[in-house]
């Protein structure tokens, strides 16, 4: 696919790298002190893709905060330790020797919030000699490629998300040497929301539950909420709603947590990965 011609006024350039979703936007210098115009067109792209990549920045942790807070206030992590000299910040390391990997599986992050955030924002410190991708999935292509009884059956459930499965005390056999965690009794907390989110920026409908922290489903039984789960999960990460990253020093992804699940892959052990990640906060999902 050809990429859109660069705009004149902020020389961007957007090219799609799947037909599901994901462009990468050449033409920008991410440590900048980008104009209001930039960044709106950083945000089209951002609705319209789901997920964006940048390669080759060189942006200190100070210089990814900054371009972050253009896209709204950020979070902390409930249960991740933060950098200790940036609390926004989560340093994401996969030491050579880790079973785990920390984002492996597929998800959306921290739906177990009232508030989940609206985006993440990585970047790439050191990468594997290969391997080490993220793979992202389209939750709008996914939801529309249900069927019109299916949907009809969703469209008024509720679904339970919790920190639980991944942060309360039985679960952190699965964490990573090098990413501490706290706060475990906190994870107990439930939140409700609905299977199926509207877009707030573009209005379309998306499935919104994923594998890692949603529990169940509201007013079903516990068998029934189990099967349906199991569809839903494995249906909205179909190959065909999905694109892939190779990430170098230097990448950053940029993904709406409103739209996509991604997963990162683990597949290069006895190698080191290390990036840092920002989150933008959101809205209560409706
Ligand atoms: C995350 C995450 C993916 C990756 O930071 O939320 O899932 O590829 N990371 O490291
Ligand atoms: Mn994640």
């Amino acid at each position: 696919m050809t990429p859109t011609a660069a705009t004149e006024t902020t020389g961007l350039s957007v090219r799609r790298v799947s037909g599901a979703l994901g462009a990468v936007v050449s033409g920008v210098d991410l440590a900048a002190d980008l104009s209001a115009e930039t960044i709106a067109e950083i945000r089209r792209a951002f609705v319209e893709h789901h997920v964006l990549f940048f390669r080759d920045q060189n942006l200190t942790p100070t210089q990814q905060i900054a371009f972050g807070k253009r896209f709204g206030e950020l979070d902390t992590h409930p249960f991740v330790v933060a950098n200790p000299e940036y609390p926004e910040l989560i340093d994401v390391i996969t030491e050579p020797d880790d079973v785990f990997n920390f984002g492996g599986g597929w998800h959306t992050d921290v739906t177990f919030l009232s508030e989940p955030d609206l985006g993440s924002i990585l970047y790439a410190v050191e990468v594997p000699e290969a391997g080490g991708d993220t793979l992202f999935a389209n939750q709008h292509a996914a939801y529309d490629a249900l069927s019109g009884t299916m949907k009809e059956l969703l469209e008024p459930l509720s679904a339970f998300h919790s920190a639980g499965p991944q942060y309360a005390e039985g679960a952190l056999s699965t964490q990573t040497k090098a990413i501490k965690t706290t706060n475990p009794e906190g994870a107990s907390e439930i939140v409700s929301h609905p299977v199926v989110r509207t877009h707030p920026e573009s209005g379309r409908k998306g499935l919104y539950v994923n594998g890692a922290f949603t529990v169940g489903i509201d007013g079903l039984h516990k068998d029934e909420s189990r099967a349906l789960l199991r569809f839903l999960f494995s249906h909205a990460v179909k190959e065909r709603f999905t694109c892939r990253f190779a990430w170098e020093p230097g990448s950053l992804a940029m993904w709406d947590n409103r739209s996509v699940q991604h997963y990162a892959l683990h597949d290069f052990a006895g190698q080191r990965r290390h990036m840092r990640r920002i989150t933008i906060k959101g809205d209560r999902p409706t």
